[in-house]
């Protein structure tokens, strides 16, 4: 009995140390999406540029695009720049639009006087576009305009 035990662990073994080696020479012929060596740590490349000025939401509730670069605006677990502009206490003196009503109810309805935490991380929900090709193509087309 305890030979047999043995030889299932000794089998479960075997078949581990083949899988690790499978695994090892696949990752050896890897190819990185920049095509750089895998322990080689790669330049991004150079953004062509965020795209400027309000855009037409693609359907009634999507989060309106931002309008403007956003590189320079950090956002972690104390700080978040994007607040300095868009927080009803801020927007009238710096010309921005105030953060949307929605984002002061927290999960239970209740009314806040500062940003939900469901809504700290702005860019969960909101991002810049820039004019590059699509990686993926998408056809998309909200309800009320599709035939
Ligand atoms: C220096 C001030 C400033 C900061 C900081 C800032 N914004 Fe803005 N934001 C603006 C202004 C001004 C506009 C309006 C631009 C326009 O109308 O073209 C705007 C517009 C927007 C809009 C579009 C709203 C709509 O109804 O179309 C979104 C979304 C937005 N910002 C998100 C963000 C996020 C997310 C951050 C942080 C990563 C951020 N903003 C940081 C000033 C700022
Ligand atoms: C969970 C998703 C989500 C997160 C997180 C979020 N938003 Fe929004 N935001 C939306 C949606 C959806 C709308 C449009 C519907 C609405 O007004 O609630 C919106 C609207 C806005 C508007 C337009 C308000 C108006 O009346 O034109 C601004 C500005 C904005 N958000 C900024 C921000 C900023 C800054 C943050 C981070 C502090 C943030 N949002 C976090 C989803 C989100």
């Amino acid at each position: 009995m305890k030979f047999l035990v043995n030889v299932s662990i000794a089998a479960v073994a075997i078949t581990l140390v083949t899988g690790g080696l499978v695994l090892a020479q696949q990752s050896g012929s890897l190819a990185t999406l920049r095509g750089t060596d895998i322990v080689v740590e790669s330049t991004p490349p150079t953004f062509a540029g965020i795209e400027e000025g309000r855009q037409v939401r693609n359907y009634r509730q999507q989060p309106p695009i931002i309008p403007h670069n956003i590189g320079n605006y950090q956002i972690d677990l104390r700080t978040n720049q994007c607040l300095s502009c868009h927080d009803w206490t801020n927007a009238g003196d710096r010309g921005a639009p105030t953060l949307s009503m929605t984002h002061y109810l927290d999960r239970n309805g209740t009314q806040l006087d500062t940003v939900a935490g469901t809504r700290w991380f702005c860019n969960q929900c909101h991002v810049p576009q820039a004019d590059i090709p699509a990686l993926v193509g998408n056809d998309f087309r909200p309800s009320s305009n599709s035939n």
